[in-house]
């Protein structure tokens, strides 16, 4: 389907169309074949209260089983990873999983990095409330955006839990975990979080829960667009698709427009045929062995990689070169 401009009259947002890279992101994307819409759009104040959630349905393993690994493993973790060190946590929100390591590793300065304030300073303040020996410097930005660190004598470590890595194109992980490497420097370590390939029954279970949290999520995405540009798309008018790609490792999610439609954006209509979908997630599972080429590729050596005992979950030490 054609999108068509609409007359001078209806345009809409136009300044904002030219100056917000985010709206006009937004429009390309869904003026593209697919369409799509980047995932970061799904975590405004209600996704990030549905994605708490999702973590705690009985059909979403990931979260349980890494926690699971986190508590189980936190001595031997200790042992590898040392204690003391200058500890960041990429894209930290409420900072739960850190809690699970933080008695163990008494870290010297724990850098929590997310791009939500309120999450960052409401997570901060409760972190200080039960660890008052904590030392804690939030840092407000984007993670996935190249970003430096004060110089450091201590050795610096990276937390990236929650298979968050999943969520980027295999070539963008790649070149995101060189970034890290970069920030981290020589020497250092990362310790993040990856979700493995496994049966589909499963698979599909936890991207298609029996509560319909997850489709609460996909749809919320159209509610933030239409905050954020001023866009009526109504929501009734889209169904929830998730499903998993074997031959590309990855579970996507769609939007599917169950009628024929045009929505207005910032002075453009996009048409939507009734059956099209709009493309909102990619979250590739990655077995042990592809992860850690992937990670050698980026300039990380292996230290080691903690599992549960389906293997559904690892946690990856890796070194950086
Ligand atoms: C944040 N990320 C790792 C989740 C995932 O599993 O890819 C996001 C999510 N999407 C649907 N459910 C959870």
């Amino acid at each position: 389907m054609k999108t068509t401009t609409l007359h001078k009259r209806d345009r809409l947002d136009q300044l904002d169309r030219h100056t917000d890279p985010r709206l006009a992101e937004i429009v390309a994307g869904l003026q593209a074949t697919p369409k799509r819409l980047s995932p970061k759009y799904f975590y405004d104040a209600v996704g990030s209260k549905l994605f708490d959630r999702i973590c705690h349905l009985p059909e979403y393993y990931p979260t349980r089983t890494e926690v699971d690994i986190l508590s189980r493993q936190r001595q031997a973790i200790a042992k590898v990873l040392g204690t003391g060190m200058e500890l960041i946590e990429f894209g930290s929100g409420s900072s739960i999983k850190i809690r699970l390591l933080l008695q163990t590793l008494r870290p010297e300065n724990y850098l929590p990095v997310d791009i939500s304030a309120q999450h960052l300073h409401e997570s901060a303040r409760k972190l200080k409330a039960d660890y008052p020996w904590l030392k804690l410097t939030p840092i407000c930005l984007d993670y996935s955006q190249p970003f430096s660190l004060p110089v450091s004598r201590q050795q610096r470590i990276g937390f990236f839990p929650g298979s968050s890595i999943g969520n980027f194109e295999p070539a963008d992980a790649e070149q995101f975990l060189r970034q890290v490497a970069t920030l981290l420097g020589s020497g250092n370590g990362l310790l993040i979080g990856v979700d493995t390939p496994k049966d589909e029954t499963i698979l599909n279970a936890a991207y298609n829960d029996g509560d319909g949290v997850t489709a609460a999520f996909n749809l919320n995405i159209l509610q933030h667009i239409n905050a954020l540009t001023g866009s009526k798309f109504d929501t009734a008018r889209f169904a929830h698709q998730a499903f998993y790609n074997a031959d590309a490792g990855r579970i996507e999610m769609h939007l599917r427009s169950v009628t024929e439609q045009r929505v207005a954006i910032a002075g453009e209509w996009i048409h939507l045929a009734a059956g099209e979908t709009i493309h909102t997630e990619n979250s590739y599972k990655y077995s042990r062995s592809a992860f850690l080429a992937l990670a050698e590729r980026a300039g990380y050596e292996p230290v080691q990689t903690w599992a549960d005992d389906r293997d559904w979950f690892n946690v990856h030490y890796l070194r950086v070169r």
